[in-house]
């Protein structure tokens, strides 16, 4: 049985908000954000725009894309991806800027709005690590029973809806997207598709990175006044260093875990590393320590920022779609984030 990837998608929304935007607003700079960070630009959705829109339009890209259709011809597109979603047994969406608290979860938003009718849908919360731990979770719903073939698996955010922007030390960081992909159950014994993950947690570190309101810890109260909605509060040096640590260990065991038929996962093996992208200084900062050339991993966070959950699936469909994946291709996933959470997967395309 291999799980393969058979289409992949992205959406952003297209006002563009740079550092000097920011810096027009809030007491900031484009030097400060680059030299820290690395970003130079966010995208930022209309107030309209919820979760679900985001990740119904990278949901019927990635739909598209296993149909058969990579055009830019919307109808086309609307055809091709209301067909494959017919197929889709499972929905696992992953964010932490839900369309809604509690209930009902963004992922049943979506099966309704993509017309996958026979599909399974639930939410996932795993901070940044959300996608994933969004493609094992549903490479195992696949697994386990023989009727499941198909899966969306999406990482969707409307940060900027979720952030404090008196807050100079988060609301740079961070920006709005979603990616999805589609991944197939096949039965032949191939050494490809997603061939192993590593999901961990770090529980003692859950208040590193919290949105403290609204839940039943810290409801709102009748009357009560508020100066801001609810939004990420985050210890960002406790983050960064707990970040590296969970990079470097997560490549280390990615790269000695034995799987039969791969051989070793040397460095020269790799042809690209997708890190999840908080922060450029805290992936040069884990290439160093493990000696890994900067370039094997994929950049883009001086164009969309921090997008949590989404920032893997984007990277992932810009290199699809730009013709960077070839067959055969060795690719390591690693995320990090809120929880505090942990991962990576070793992926065959
Ligand atoms: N513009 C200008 N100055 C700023 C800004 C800003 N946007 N933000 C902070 N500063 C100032 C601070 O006030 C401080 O000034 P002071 O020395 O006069 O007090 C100075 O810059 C240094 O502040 P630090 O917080 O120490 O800056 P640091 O170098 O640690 O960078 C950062 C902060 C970028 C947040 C870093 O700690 C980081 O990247 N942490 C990890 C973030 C991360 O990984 N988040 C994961 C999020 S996952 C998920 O979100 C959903």
């Amino acid at each position: 049985m291999a799980i393969e990837i058979i289409g992949t998608g992205r959406a952003v929304p297209p006002k563009k908000v740079s550092n000097d935007d920011l810096a027009a607003l809030i007491d900031t700079s484009d030097e400060w954000i680059r030299s820290h960070t690395g970003i130079g630009n966010r995208h930022i959705a209309d107030e309209s725009v919820a979760c679900s829109d985001l990740a119904v339009e990278a949901a019927k890209n990635a739909l598209a894309m296993a149909g058969g259709y990579t055009g830019n011809d919307p109808d086309q597109r609307d055809k091709a991806a209301e067909q494959a979603a017919a197929a889709i047994d499972v929905i696992i969406l992953a964010t932490a800027t839900a369309d809604f608290f509690g209930t009902p979860s963004t992922a049943c938003v979506v099966q309704s709005k993509i017309g996958a009718l026979n599909a399974m849908a639930m939410d996932i919360t795993a901070g940044c690590t959300g996608f994933v731990y969004g493609l094992e979770t549903a490479s195992g719903l696949l697994s386990v029973n023989p009727l499941r073939k198909r899966a969306l698996v999406i990482g969707s955010e409307i940060l900027s809806k979720m952030t404090n922007w008196d807050d100079r030390g988060t609301c740079v960081l961070f920006g709005d997207g979603a990616g999805a992909v589609i991944i197939e159950k096949t039965l032949d014994n191939r050494e490809s598709g997603l061939l192993y993950s590593l999901l961990r947690a770090d529980g003692s570190g859950n208040e590193s990175l919290v949105m403290r309101r609204g839940g039943s810890r810290n409801p709102y109260k009748k009357g009560e006044v508020v100066d801001t909605g609810i939004c990420i509060e985050m210890n960002g040096q406790e983050v960064y260093n707990f970040a590296v640590k969970a990079i470097t260990d997560t490549l280390e065991t990615l790269m000695k875990t034995k799987i039969e038929g791969l051989g070793d996962i040397s460095i020269e093996r790799i042809a690209r590393i997708i890190p999840h992208q908080a922060n450029a200084r805290i992936v040069q900062a884990a290439a160093k320590r493990l000696r890994i050339p900067i370039e094997k991993f994929y950049l883009n966070i001086e164009e969309y920022a921090n997008t949590s959950s989404a920032t893997i699936p984007i990277a992932l469909d810009e290199l699809n779609r730009s013709g960077q994946l070839n067959k055969g291709d060795l690719i390591l996933t690693v995320g990090f984030g809120g929880g505090l959470t942990y991962g990576g997967n070793i992926i065959i395309i």
